[in-house]
C-alpha cells in the first residue's frame, strides 16, 4: 500500500475549536469520507488536506511531504500537480461557454480535451452553450470534467453530489470511484449522503472535534 495523505495530530479553530489531534491516512485506490452536522468542520478539514489552509496544530503529508513546511513554490506545485479539489461552490467562468471553460482548464493543466470524459458526465450536447445559462448540476459536472482533466492523484470533493438528481449523482459518483481505481489514485469526500458515504472504504463522523467511525 502506497500511502498518498497523512494528517498527523491536526487540530484547528476559528473562534472556537473544531478539531483536536485528527490522525488518519488515505493510500492509493482507497476512499474516505467525512459526514458531520452543518458547521462542524468539514470544509476546513478539506481545506487544510487539499494544500488551502494551513492548521493551527499538526502536520498534512502527500506524497510523503510535510505539506506546510515547504517553500511555498513546492506546494503550490502540489496543489497545480497532485490535488484535485471539487468545491461546495463551484468555480466556473459563467461568461464562458461549457467548451471554454474545459479549453481553459486544458491550457492551465497543460492536458489534452478529453472527449470521453465529457461524454460520460453527459455535458457533450451543452459544450456552446455560456456556463451562466446551465443548471447547477451541470456546471457541478463541468467543474468536475475540468478537475479529472490534469489526473490528479488526490481528489478532494466538498459534496460533489450536492446538487445533482439521484440518477446523475450516482453517475458522477461511479466516475470518481472509477477513476481513482483506474489511475492509483485517491478519493476524500465530504458529504451529507450516509449511503454515499458507506460506499467509501472508510466513513467517518466529524462530531466533538474528533473523526468517529460511521456505524
Ligand atoms: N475563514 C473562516 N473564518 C472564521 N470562521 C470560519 C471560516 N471558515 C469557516 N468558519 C467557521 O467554521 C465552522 C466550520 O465551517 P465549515 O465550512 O468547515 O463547516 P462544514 O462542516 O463544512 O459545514 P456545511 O455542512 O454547512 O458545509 C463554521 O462555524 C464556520 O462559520
Ligand atoms: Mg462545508
Amino acid at each position: 500500500m502506497e500511502t498518498l495523505l497523512r494528517v498527523n495530530a491536526l487540530s484547528h479553530s476559528f473562534d472556537y475549536p473544531l478539531f483536536n489531534s485528527l490522525n488518519f491516512t488515505l493510500d492509493k485506490k482507497q476512499s474516505i469520507a467525512v459526514t458531520g452536522v452543518s458547521g462542524s468542520g468539514k470544509s476546513t478539514l478539506l481545506h487544510i488536506c487539499s494544500t488551502l489552509l494551513k492548521p493551527k496544530g499538526g502536520e498534512v503529508f502527500i506524497n510523503g511531504k510535510d505539506i506546510y513546511r515547504l517553500p511555498s513554490d513546492e506546494l503550490v506545485n502540489i496543489r497545480r500537480n497532485s490535488v484535485g479539489i471539487i468545491f461546495q461552490s463551484h468555480f466556473l467562468f459563467k461568461g464562458f461557454s461549457v467548451k471554454e471553460n474545459m479549453e481553459i482548464a486544458t491550457v492551465l493543466t497543460k492536458s489534452d480535451f478529453d472527449k470521453e470524459l465529457i461524454e460520460r458526465l453527459g455535458i457533450s450536447h451543452i459544450l456552446n452553450n455560456k456556463v451562466g445559462d446551465i443548471s447547477g448540476g451541470q456546471q457541478q459536472r463541468v467543474s468536475l470534467a475540468r478537475i479529472l482533466l490534469k489526473k490528479p492523484k488526490i481528489i478532494f470533493a466538498d459534496e460533489p453530489t450536492g446538487n445533482l438528481d439521484a440518477v446523475t449523482a450516482g453517475e458522477v459518483t461511479a466516475l470518481l470511484f472509477d477513476y481513482i481505481k483506474a489511475n492509483n489514485a485517491a478519493l476524500f469526500l465530504v458529504t451529507h449522503d450516509l449511503n454515499l458515504a458507506k460506499r467509501c472504504e472508510r466513513a467517518y463522523k466529524l462530531e466533538n472535534f474528533a473523526l468517529t467511525t460511521l456505524q
